[in-house]
């Protein structure tokens, strides 16, 4: 089983961007945190990043055929990107949303989600450790052992 974990924009600036919300680890430390946990569970993970919303299409369309599954934290384009939501819906990959904070606590235009409705489910609130519960998630959703 192969799984992407692919992160959007303004990510690249994990722990170091309000770390008040976003917690004080780097991508790069979430990335190497997330292939481990694969590691340990049996699957292989890939993590990618880009602060483009065409790239991360792209990075959808890439997927299909080559992983079982995306955890996607989206990230600003969580709450615009028609063309993310269409992606998912084009490709039929499964996806687990992921953010880092408690969207729903926030600021009203984060309340609303154009990947939950393409999305397996949604995982929110619980910082970087997200990254390993949507990957269990997922990696159950496809009938792995996790
Ligand atoms: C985020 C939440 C989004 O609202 C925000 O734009 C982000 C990060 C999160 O992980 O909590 O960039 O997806």
């Amino acid at each position: 089983t192969s799984v992407l974990v692919l992160n959007g924009p303004n990510l690249n600036l994990l722990g170091i961007r309000q770390p008040d919300i976003y917690g004080a680890t780097t991508l790069p430390e979430v990335e190497q945190m997330c292939r481990s946990h694969g590691a340990a569970g049996g699957f292989d993970v890939t993590c990618a990043q880009s602060n483009h919303e065409g790239a991360l299409v792209d990075a959808i369309h890439a997927a299909k055929g080559v992983h079982n599954g995306i955890v996607l934290n989206a990230g600003a384009y969580t709450h615009t990107s028609i063309a993310l939501h269409d992606a998912i819906l084009s490709t039929e990959m499964p996806v687990v949303e992921l953010h880092l904070s408690n969207i729903h606590a926030r600021e009203a235009f984060r309340h609303r989600s154009y990947i939950a409705p393409v999305a397996i489910g949604m995982i929110c609130g619980f910082g970087v450790a997200g990254y390993s519960l949507a990957l269990d998630a997922l990696i159950g959703h496809l009938g792995g052992r996790t």
